[in-house]
């Protein structure tokens, strides 16, 4: 499919607020993926289609080629790894942190420390960075009842407001990285569909700092 754009995007927070910047740029899709089964929406390009897929999974379609560009946080490219894809622009969207949170000043029972999260890989390299010989515990979700149970001593999990934390007792502790979501592209149709994906980046790009003054 050379002559199609397809763009990878998650439902929820990504798809809100990838919705308006898309407009912007002259891409309206044909079916609201919140409420369609539809797993690939058309939009008002014939030449450009939207693949709905899970937050995690996005940069694994942009790697591979399944979808030329992507919106992915910055939490799951550094879970993924980067491989495959470029990473040209920032689109300041579904801003958070990422953060090591548990009981306020809990010490571990554990010879080790126990930490729970979905985030493996970048938790493996944070306390490898750190020095620190711990055990990790993969989650899918919820990681903030992990403490509460015993079944970890912390988390490493994205922090907004806060309330999610404050709602069951535990605190921020340690700062890991500021999260936002980015435009990926795949390193192939960086080349083979070089004229519009780069347009796309630019005329993204101004809609971004239109917004970000
Ligand atoms: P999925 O349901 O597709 O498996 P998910 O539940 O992680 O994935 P979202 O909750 O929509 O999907 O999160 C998508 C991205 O939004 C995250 O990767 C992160 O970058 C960002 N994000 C997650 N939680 C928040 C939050 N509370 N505030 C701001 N941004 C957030
Ligand atoms: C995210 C994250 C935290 C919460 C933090 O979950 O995993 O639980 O947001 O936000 P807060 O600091 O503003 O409370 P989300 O709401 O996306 O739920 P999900 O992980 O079940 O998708």
């Amino acid at each position: 499919m050379t002559d199609t754009l397809t763009i990878a995007l998650s439902k929820g927070r990504i798809y809100k607020e990838t919705l308006p910047f898309l407009e912007e740029v002259g891409i309206v899709p044909a079916d609201d993926p919140e409420k369609s089964r539809k797993l690939i929406l058309d939009t008002n390009r014939e030449d450009v289609k939207l693949v709905v897929i899970r937050a995690a999974d996005v940069p694994t379609y942009v790697q591979y080629g399944a979808a030329d560009v992507g919106v992915a946080g910055k939490d799951v490219l550094m879970e993924h790894g980067g491989e495959g894809v470029y990473e040209p622009l920032d689109l300041k969207i579904a801003r958070c942190k990422l953060m090591v949170a548990g009981f306020p000043g809990a010490r571990p029972q554990r010879p080790r420390l126990r930490v729970a999260t979905k985030f493996v890989n970048l938790t493996r390299q944070y306390y490898a960075r750190k020095g620190e010989q711990v055990e990790i515990i993969k989650l899918y979700g919820s990681m903030e009842l992990a403490p509460i149970v015993d079944l970890a001593d912390v988390i490493v999990d994205l922090v907004d407001t806060g309330n999610t934390l404050r709602a069951n007792g535990l605190e921020p502790l340690e700062h890991i990285a500021d999260i936002s979501s980015r435009l990926i592209v795949n390193k192939a149709s960086m080349k083979m569909k070089q004229a519009r994906v780069r347009k796309l980046i630019d005329e993204l790009r101004v809609a971004v700092d239109k917004r970000n003054p």
